[in-house]
């Protein structure tokens, strides 16, 4: 079995060890989605920090479909140069370079987490929402528009806009966001998604965007590049999606050419109580590996190396994610590599070494 500092080849790209940056919005581009200097910041100090893969944050393929107002976009070809700077600055330092291309649905038109959260008004610089299913998510969002079948294939062609910019960029990986109850996902489940056409009801039926999605994207997204795709594997509720759908869901896809699996969790309903803890959505991703029979990546609370370790070694996971813990350390991977005695498998930049 590998470790967490063994490479990890995906079709034509290898990563220098199996630990990737998590994709993380940070509400900071500009109303027009054009990535800032705030991001060549930020994604810069954790490639130069030794992770393998960075997942730059969900940037949206079409306006409508941002999370917030200062979301990154890739809906337009001015988002391009921007983000190539970006790139070309963790490629300089060894790293991977992926993105999320994103749509959030009934979830759109938020406040950043730091003024609260909470769903903007027109007044406030919001906008209308989008859905499988005219249902809000809870008290005070909007009801979403439930696209027609028609809108729907535009929403197609939008991701698949967004994934010819991201090679335009220069990216190596793209992740479609699946999860956390944002449009695809809220074709998913059965508690966002009440459809009577083709796209509601049974499972293949609720699938059915999801997959569409992903063959589109795979259409225009290079033979030797991986494709990735986000998933909550449950709902975390009794009569929401659940993990055997996952699994089933996973198989599809991997018919479609996505090569990989995120095993995220949640996001359809803002009020269950999900069991966080260590590693707590590890076992979705042994499942989904195990079931489908096709490489995972666990995130969730991970923040020790020996934890990280254990993953890869039990092959429990093919990639370990990481979230909060990459804000608090950007160099997790270099330090994480020094506590498992593997300090040779990382690159320390040569500005840092005296440090080391
Ligand atoms: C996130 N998360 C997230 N997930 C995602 O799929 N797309 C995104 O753009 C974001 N944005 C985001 C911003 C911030 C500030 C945080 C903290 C989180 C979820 C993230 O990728 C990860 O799945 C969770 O944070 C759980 O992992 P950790 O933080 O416990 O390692």
């Amino acid at each position: 079995m590998p470790h967490l500092f063994e490479p990890f080849s995906l079709r034509g790209v290898t990563l220098r060890n199996r630990v990737g940056v998590s994709p993380m919005c940070q509400y900071s581009a500009g109303l027009d989605g054009l990535a800032t200097d705030w991001h060549l910041a930020h994604i810069g100090a954790r490639a130069a920090g030794g992770a393998a893969l960075i997942i730059m944050e969900a940037a949206a393929v079409e306006a409508r479909g941002r999370i917030s107002p200062h979301d990154l976009g890739l809906w337009d070809d001015a988002h391009i140069a921007p983000l190539a700077r970006v790139v070309q600055f963790a490629h300089s330092q060894g790293a991977a370079m992926g993105i999320q291309i994103a749509h959030a649905g009934r979830k759109a038109g938020t406040a950043p987490p730091w003024t609260g959260g909470r769903p903007l008004a027109d007044a406030e610089g919001g906008w209308e929402a989008v859905g499988a299913s005219p249902l809000a998510v809870d008290e005070g969002y909007r009801t979403p528009h439930a696209l027609s079948v028609t809108e729907i294939q535009a929403v197609l062609g939008a991701f698949q806009a967004a994934a010819r910019r991201a090679i335009q960029a220069g990216f190596d990986w793209l992740e479609i966001h699946g999860a956390h109850g944002y449009l695809i996902h809220s074709f998913l489940s059965p508690l966002s998604n009440q459809r009577i056409d083709e796209y509601g009801g049974t499972f293949a039926n609720r699938a059915r965007f999801t997959v569409e999605t992903a063959r589109a994207v795979r259409q225009v997204w290079p033979d030797h590049l991986p494709l990735a795709m986000r998933l909550s594997c449950t709902d975390w509720v009794e009569g929401g999606w659940s993990l055997d759908e996952t699994v089933d869901l996973a198989r599809l896809l991997k018919t479609e050419g996505v090569d990989l699996i995120d095993c995220s969790s949640g996001g359809t309903l803002q009020r269950v109580k999900v069991p966080v803890g260590a590693g707590y959505q590890v076992p979705f991703a042994e499942a989904v590996r195990r079931g489908a029979g096709m490489p995972t990546a666990a995130v969730g609370m991970i923040t020790q190396a020996m934890q990280a370790d254990e993953i890869i070694r039990n092959g429990r996971a093919d990639l370990v994610l990481l979230g909060r813990e990459m804000l608090r350390d950007p160099s997790w991977a270099i330090h994480a590599a020094q506590a498992l005695g593997q300090r040779e498998q990382v690159r320390v930049p040569e500005q840092y070494l005296r440090a080391y």
